[in-house]
């Protein structure tokens, strides 16, 4: 099989090779100049010069608007001669050249005098739309270089969506010019949980960091650039700890604290107990219309992430602002109360032309908008996703077992992400409502780019032939085998890789225990063994 990956759609190799050599030219219908260019530069990385720009068709490579093919989509063809690649719009000449790229690997890797490919007909287009990776900077704030190099690679592997985790209890990580006490005290915490989830240890060096405006916007450009659109998260009503800490009336009960350091699931370990945004006062609903207000000028993606997940409800049964509005509103319990709130989130979105995002607790309300868009992340089965879909609604779906790239591999095997279907999680009805997939990468145990690139590399590559291969021509075996010599490129971009050794862990006893360590008292074991095994073995990471 052809070295790409995602696996194209439909591959015939023929024999001869096409070359591309100083002497090569390059033409592109006005539409496709900026695919081109890419081609261009991406030739010039790999050997140092830069093909000839041509005029007209009679070019050795030409780039043809083809207003047939679909959204992101393209057919290229080359034979001994010429290289002719069809899209209907950029992404899809874009993602051209990105398979131009992979396929030309082995050459580049050689500095060579020239690119050789097998002569070859591909035609492609993604299975699904939506094809996303999360990063959590609000637990660890990592900054724009690393963010951009994730961009490089996802767009390499033409994944298109950049959810971004901006905002949680441990901290916030962008200016709203209106409430700067977001940035004066919600950037910064005191220390931070530092082994595991069961583990009280704290590590009391200080942790801060967050995007001004002109640097999300910097950074939103690039995305666009290679086709990625950033989806920012600001989680609501929970997950909330840092905006409350800078304005404590955002709470139901005016609670002053300092930004949480104890990193957490449930409200006995989250740090902050039950705390969470009063959904009863007209004050929340103003800053968060006000953040909105901020964020939807910097972020022109049609979606916007409202979290929604783990929300305790203690704090909102004593509340009388809460429970006034259950009774004025005539709603059921404070689970409907959610419910409101997210309504009246997702109501100020759609007139901004944006459609709200929530993890699957939103489910929980009995009444929602139509246009709110589900995520379905928990480990246990969630029959109302099902029932969403059912009833025509739209899901993304970024299941811990499979998507969760925090995770440990003795929990998520590379294997379980790449035979990822929706049957296995139970979801056999309206799969058209699906719009993709996504990975995660939560980061309460990722403290350096290093071991970003250990947890993603190549959990990311395996994620994308999900979200674009049919499921019929997807084989664990063919793309491991394309994996493996994509390796190299790893080392040659200085980047990280988790060793081939560890991506399917097979011991029983050994993953158990890997994983109760992760939980209760280790989170870092796997990691440190991986990097036991870089010593020894050739690929760095
Ligand atoms: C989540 O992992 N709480 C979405
Ligand atoms: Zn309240």
């Amino acid at each position: 099989m052809i070295n790409i990956i995602p696996r194209p759609q439909f591959v015939e190799e023929h024999l001869g090779e096409f070359n591309v050599t100083r002497d090569t030219t390059v033409y592109a219908d006005d539409r496709l100049v900026f695919a081109r260019d890419k081609l261009i530069d991406a030739v010039e990385n790999a050997c140092g010069f830069r093909l000839h720009v041509a005029v007209t068709k009679k070019a050795d490579i030409c780039f043809i608007v083809d207003p047939h093919i679909a959204k992101e989509g393209y057919v290229l063809e080359a034979d001994t001669e010429k290289m002719t690649i069809r899209a209907s719009n950029i992404a899809g000449a874009f993602y051209a050249v990105q398979s131009f790229r992979q396929i030309t690997l082995a050459d580049i890797l050689d500095a060579p005098e020239m690119l050789s490919m097998h002569a070859v007909k591909i035609v492609d287009e993604p299975r699904y739309a939506y094809r996303g990776l999360l990063f959590d900077e609000a637990r660890y704030f990592h900054g724009a270089d690393t963010v951009k190099t994730l961009l490089d690679m996802m767009a390499l592997y033409k994944l298109n969506v950049l959810h971004w985790h901006l905002t949680d209890n441990e901290g916030w990580r962008i200016e709203i010019k209106k409430y700067p006490e977001l940035i004066d005290i919600g950037s910064h915490r005191r220390g931070s949980q530092n082994l595991s989830w069961g583990n009280k240890s704290i590590d009391w060096t200080e942790h801060d960091g967050f995007y001004t405006q002109t640097e999300i916007k910097e950074i939103v450009a690039y995305a666009a650039r290679l086709n990625i659109m950033i989806v920012p998260e600001i989680d609501m009503p929970a997950h909330m700890g840092a905006a409350i800490a800078a304005y404590p009336w955002l709470s139901c009960a005016n609670v002053h604290m300092p930004v949480p350091i104890i990193h957490g699931a449930t409200p006995e370990t989250n740090g902050i107990g039950d705390v969470i945004a009063c959904a009863g006062k007209e004050t929340t609903y103003k800053f968060i219309y006000d953040v909105i207000d901020e964020l939807a000028a910097l972020f022109p993606a049609p979606y916007f992430h409202i979290g929604g997940d783990e929300a305790p409800k203690k704090e909102w049964k004593k509340c009388p602002y809460c429970q006034k509005t259950i009774q004025d509103e005539g709603l059921k319990d404070e689970e409907d109360l959610q419910g409101y709130f997210n309504n009246k989130i997702a109501v100020y979105l759609q007139r901004k032309g944006k459609r709200m995002i929530g993890w699957n607790e939103i489910l929980k309300a009995s009444k929602l908008e139509n246009s709110v868009i589900a995520e379905y992340w928990t480990p246990q089965k969630d029959a109302a996703v099902e029932e969403y879909l059912e009833a025509g609604k739209n899901v993304i779906i970024a299941k811990h077992q499979a998507f969760y790239f925090d995770m440990p591999y003795a929990q998520n095997r590379l294997k379980t992400t790449y035979g990822f279907t929706p049957e296995k999680y139970g979801i056999n009805a309206g799969k058209d409502g699906i719009l993709g997939m996504e990975g995660t990468l939560w980061t309460e145990w990722i403290s350096t780019e290093e071991r970003i690139w250990f947890q993603v590399f190549p959990r990311m590559q395996a994620l994308s032939e999900v979200a674009w291969t049919d499921e019929k021509l997807r084989n664990y075996k063919d793309f491991a085998a394309r994996l493996k010599r994509m390796l190299p490129l790893f080392d040659k971009a200085g980047l990280g890789f988790c060793p081939v050794s560890m991506w399917n862990p097979k011991n029983p006893f050994k993953r158990a225990r890997t994983l109760r360590a992760f939980y209760k008292s280790n989170a870092h074991i796997e990691y440190n063994r991986a990097i036991l095994i870089q010593k020894r073995r050739r690929y760095k990471f």
